[in-house]
This record gives C-alpha cells, structure tokens and sequence, in this order.
C-alpha cells in the first residue's frame, strides 16, 4: 500500500479555523481526492487539520487517534476507500481488485469499533455491484454517456461515502431526541470519553440529548471524565462542550464513584463502539467500573449509539476484540516529548476497551428509539433484520 504515511498539516487558531470533524475534497471533476480531519490529537492547544490524500495516510490517522470515535472512524474510512489509487488504463477487474484491496487494508487500522466495519462494508457492495450509480451524482461530467464502467463506480464510491455521513448526521440527531427524554429531569450528568460532535459527523451519541436539550433551552451541566490515558474527555468533551456553551466540569476518573456517593450525579451516559446480541456493550476502558458505581448508588446508566453499532453476529461481549495500544501511552501520558511515569523495568498494560454488561445498563439509546433494560430479544426486535454488521 506504500509507505509515506505523512499527511499535510495545516495548523490555524482556534478563532478561524474550522472544527468540522470530517471534511472531504473533491477537486478535478472527483480525479483528486482528500479527507480532511480535524486532528483530535492536537486539541485543545490548536485547531489543526490533517489533510490524508492516500491510503496509508489516512489509515495512520485513524491508527493515531487523529480521527475516532466509532462513528467517525466508519465516516473517514468510507471516504479513504475513494483515495485507491486507480490508473486510467485500468480494467473495471483491475478497480476493483485495488479498492477491495483498500477496503480490506483500512478494515485493519483499528479493530473494536464495529462502525468501521459496517461502513467499510457498505462500501464493499458498492464494489461488487458496478452497475449502480447514484442518482445524486449522476449530472457529474464522470457518469455522462460515454464515461467507462470504472468512471462510473469510483463516482458511485464517493456518492455512498457521502450518504454515509449524512445518514451518521440524522441518526446524531435522532438518538437526541430520543435520549433527551431520559435527561429531562437531571441536573448533573456524567460522560466518559468523548461520544460528542468529534467522534461522529456532528452532535454525537451520549452528548446528543445534552446538545438537544440545550437548544430547546434546557441546559444541563457534565461532569467529564479526563479518561486515561489519552484524554479524551478533558481534552475532547470539555472542548466541545465548552464550544457549545454548556457547563462542563473535568474530573479525574478516580473522582466519579466519590461525587456518586456525594448525589452529584444524576444519570451517566456513554457511547459504545460495539454492541453485542445480548446487549453487552464495549466502550473506552473505564466505562465498566462507571456502571458497577452507578448500580451501587442506584444512578440511571445510559449507553446511547446509533443501530450500526450493533454487531449481532456476537452473541455476548466476551467475544468482542479488544484493542491492545502501546504501552508507551501508559508510561508518557504526555505523549513522546511529556515525562515518563513509569520506571523503564517495570511492565503496563493498555487495553483501549472494556465490556459492560447488559446487566448494568439502563437503556441503549438509539436513532430508532429507546431499548428498556436491553436484552436479546429486545435488541433483535429493535434492530430487526436489516442491520447486518
Ligand atoms: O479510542 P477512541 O477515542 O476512538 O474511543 C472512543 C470511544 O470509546 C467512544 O465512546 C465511542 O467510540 C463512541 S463515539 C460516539
């Protein structure tokens, strides 16, 4: 797949540049292609963009945490698929041989979030069936009479990427709506890592009742975890939220079981990036102790995540992969320039993960409504058939 893996950056302050997650850029009749990130490792400090033009790139970004979050990392991945380098003499085979390539190289840049799969899955039955050409793109020069088979496909790619993130746009809003019910009454709710606008196309998943909320003039205030190591609630949700105007207190993880004791927290809502059949549901590694709290203190414990989430194929979350990282993330929590923390002789672990049981969830909060108690039955209802991850 190549080895240059540097993307341009383009760094700008915070006052002009744009925070929009994902952006992608056609130029040359859809010939040349980018995605466009907003690079999540660098905030607060700078809004920086991080522009991916090929495949390794943008597979490197979303390996270094420049994009994720579930459903972003699906969105970015969508939109990688159309970066395949693909050559004007070649064959409708050749094409499809690169981008199937692609696909199967990008479905190995991180492997919990089952979104990358399902949105790298749709793009794969966009491959295999060369026919189709959308209808939304279908005045483009590339699909007038004439244009080859391959033409027609590669503008098809970018048509399903781009639905891809605008279905991710409707769903954030519909799990508000739906979720904002359940946070009506609250004052103080918690969140753990960021399930906000920076991990999908916009508005979120857990904080898409809170931003629902806001703007019918209920206005809540958060508790946000720092989240170890990598930090993405102090450094992501206390951002956006803050952006957004709404309260936001950061506190360490350790924090979250005292201000429980305390009756600081009225609900706790989270995103997940992998839901099994039984309702089992995979999220940043410090989501499972944050349920066992809430269930000891009696506090309403919220998963809230579009139904792509969902990965039926596993019947509990034992079987859900759990991502590995670099200990060094451990050891440097100030990335390589910050101190070490950890004697070099001594070992560390890095799980990026952990699995809640259905046991300990409330509800499962979704663009289609809300699942009461969630068990498998319930969730096979929910889902119904179409759902295939
Ligand atoms: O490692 P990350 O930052 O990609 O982990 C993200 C999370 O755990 C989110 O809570 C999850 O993906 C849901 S995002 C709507």
């Amino acid at each position: 797949m190549g080895s240059d893996t540097t993307a341009s950056v383009n760094s700008t302050s915070i006052a002009d540049a744009s925070s929009e997650t994902i952006r992608y850029r056609i130029a040359d009749r859809a010939q040349c292609a980018a995605v466009d990130l907003l690079d999540q490792t660098r905030l607060p400090e700078s809004l920086t963009r991080c522009v991916c033009e090929t495949l390794p790139q943008l597979h490197d970004a979303i390996r270094r945490l420049v994009v994720r979050g579930a459903p972003a990392i699906g969105i970015a991945a969508a939109y990688g698929v159309t970066l395949t380098p693909i050559e004007s003499s070649d064959s409708l085979e050749t094409a499809r041989t690169k981008w199937i390539d692609a696909i199967e190289y990008l479905a190995t840049s991180r492997p919990t979030a089952v979104n990358l799969f399902w949105a790298l899955d749709r793009m794969r039955a966009i491959v295999e069936s060369p026919e189709s050409v959308s209808p939304e793109l279908e005045s483009m020069e590339a699909t007038a009479k004439g244009a080859s088979s391959v033409e027609s496909l590669r503008v098809s790619l970018v048509a399903e990427a781009i639905r891809i993130h605008e279905d991710d746009r409707a769903m954030c809003r519909s799990i508000g709506r739906h979720g904002s019910g359940r946070l009506a009454e609250c004052r103080n709710v918690l969140t753990h890592c960021n399930a906000g606008g920076l991990a999908t196309s916009t508005f979120g998943t857990a904080l898409a009742p809170i931003y629902y909320l806001h703007e019918h003039g209920k206005t809540l205030h958060v508790y946000a975890d720092e989240t170890r190591p990598l930090l993405q609630g102090a450094r992501l949700t206390a951002w956006e939220l803050a952006q957004a105007g709404v309260p936001v207190t950061v506190i360490t993880d350790s924090m979250a079981g005292g201000l429980m004791r305390q009756g600081h927290v009225d609900a706790i809502i989270v995103g997940a990036d992998r839901i099994a059949a039984n309702g089992d549901a995979a999220n940043k590694i410090g989501t499972y102790p944050l349920a066992v709290l809430a269930h000891y203190h009696r506090i309403p414990f919220y998963v809230a995540a579009p139904t792509n989430t969902f990965d039926l194929a596993l019947a509990s979350g034992d079987l859900i992969p759990i991502e590995q990282r670099d200990g060094e993330e451990v050891r440097c929590p100030g990335g390589p320039s910050g101190r070490t923390m950890v004697p070099e002789n001594v070992d560390v672990i890095n799980p990026a993960f952990d699995v809640t049981p259905a046991e300990l969830i409330t509800a499962i909060i979704t663009e289609r409504g809300v699942i009461e108690s969630p068990n498998v039955d319930k969730i096979a209802a929910h889902c119904g058939s179409p759902i295939a991850n």
